[in-house]
């Protein structure tokens, strides 16, 4: 398996939510360069901008349910397509599904690529949920925090920009119950899959930040910087 340098590195970060995804892609990305590409992300910034995607995917995300494969398709076909993806790209959040996962395969595929690797960060679910309740986000530049484990200096107010911090509309205890449910069900089963065609990678994602940091960078030869 072919693991070399930032560029040209097709990686997935998949787990649960809550387990430090978002946390560690933002880590990678200013270590290696490589485009982070989140679904979640895309979701939210339709949502913020009114677009006919954005209309029709709100309630479901509000309800902690996943988005239709077809929606998801359309957004990363898209997305993939952009020239800032040609060069490898690190999935947050995508492929959630098996039909998804076969999605991404074909467009791999039609471009003679490959997945290098699949890394699964694996968390305990109370910690899960105590991390998603405490979890506070920068609307303006999307720097995320924790009330506990990774404060602001000035409560509310982002180190980075100065925005206001905010709770995400899913990070009540309803709606996550309801996000580790469809993780459960539709994106565990991939897990195995990953682990099937030699790609998986998992990791435990107790520990500091920067602890499971240390954990990716030694298993995955690339992003040794
Ligand atoms: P998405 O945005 O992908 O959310 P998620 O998978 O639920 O993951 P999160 O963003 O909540 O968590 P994370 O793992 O990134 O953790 P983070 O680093 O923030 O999806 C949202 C919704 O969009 C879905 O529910 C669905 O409706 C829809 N959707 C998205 N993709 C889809 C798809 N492919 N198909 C269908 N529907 C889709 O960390 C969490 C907190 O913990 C933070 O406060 C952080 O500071 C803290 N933290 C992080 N690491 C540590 C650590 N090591 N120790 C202590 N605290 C830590």
């Amino acid at each position: 398996m072919s693991v070399a340098g930032g560029a040209g590195v097709r990686l997935v970060l998949m787990g649960a939510p809550g387990v430090g995804k978002g946390t560690q892609a933002a880590e990678i990305t200013r270590r290696v360069g490589l485009p982070h590409i989140s679904t979640g992300d895309l979701l939210r910034a339709a949502i913020r901008d009114g677009s006919p995607l954005g209309r029709k995917v709100a309630p479901i995300v509000e309800r902690g349910d996943l988005v239709p494969d077809a929606l998801i398709g359309e957004v990363m076909e898209e997305r993939l397509s952009r020239k800032d993806a040609e060069g490898g790209f690190l999935l947050d959040g995508f492929p959630r599904t098996v039909a998804q996962a076969d999605l991404l395969d074909r467009i791999l595929a039609r471009r003679g690529q490959a997945l290098d690797r699949v890394i699964s960060i694996e968390v305990p679910e109370p910690e899960i949920i105590e991390r998603l309740v405490g979890r506070r986000s920068c609307g303006r530049c999307g720097a995320t925090y924790h009330v506990r484990y990774q404060p602001p200096k000035v409560e509310g107010i982002c180190d980075r920009c100065g925005g206001e911090l905010t709770r995400r509309p899913d990070d009540t205890e309803a709606v996550i119950a309801e996000r580790l449910r469809a993780y459960r069900e539709q994106t565990a089963p991939l897990v195995e899959r990953y682990r099937k065609t030699g790609l998986l990678l998992s990791v435990d994602g107790r520990g500091r930040p920067d602890e499971v940091f240390g954990r990716i960078v030694a298993a995955v030869p690339g992003l040794r910087s």
